[in-house]
């Protein structure tokens, strides 16, 4: 069934830092995704955390919460036509060692947690990760 809705997308720090926020939203572009609302962030500990709260319980938490303050990010909000798994789907796996060639991740991720890319992973997960940092 086709769906038009809206998906957040976070750029995350090592992939601004790489300069290629250009080359990762062309991507989106060409896919008939539509970028309708934008901003680059320095995200505090505290946001970071909230924002990653399903996690809190992993191992990786900390590391992960770390790396994403580590830099600025470039969030999005991405309007399509089954947005949310298609954005998915364009980003990769989220170990890029194992991404599908041509994806975000495959391209652009070094490893586990300086992955590249963040995306929604549902409707309830948009819903709450596009307010978290839009006023809608
Ligand atoms: P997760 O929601 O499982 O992945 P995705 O970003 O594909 O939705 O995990 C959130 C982030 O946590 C992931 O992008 C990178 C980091 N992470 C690690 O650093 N190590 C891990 O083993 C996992 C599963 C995730
Ligand atoms: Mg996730």
């Amino acid at each position: 069934m086709v769906c038009k809705e809206n998906t957040l997308s976070i750029i995350k720090p090592d992939a601004v830092a790489k300069n290629i926020i250009g080359s990762i939203i062309s991507r989106f572009e060409t896919a008939g995704l539509i970028i309708v609302g934008a901003k680059i962030l320095q995200l505090t500990y505290i946001q970071a955390s909230e924002f990653y709260f399903e996690h809190q319980k992993k191992y990786f938490f900390d590391s992960l919460v770390n790396f994403m303050i580590s830099g600025p990010v470039f969030v999005q909000i991405l309007e399509g036509n089954n947005s949310i798994q298609r954005n998915r789907e364009i980003m990769g796996a989220t170990d890029p060692a194992n991404a599908l060639a041509g994806t975000i991740r495959s391209d652009y991720g070094y490893n586990y947690t300086k992955n590249a890319i963040h995306g929604s992973d549902s409707k309830k997960s948009a819903i709450r990760e596009i307010s978290y940092f839009f006023d809608t």
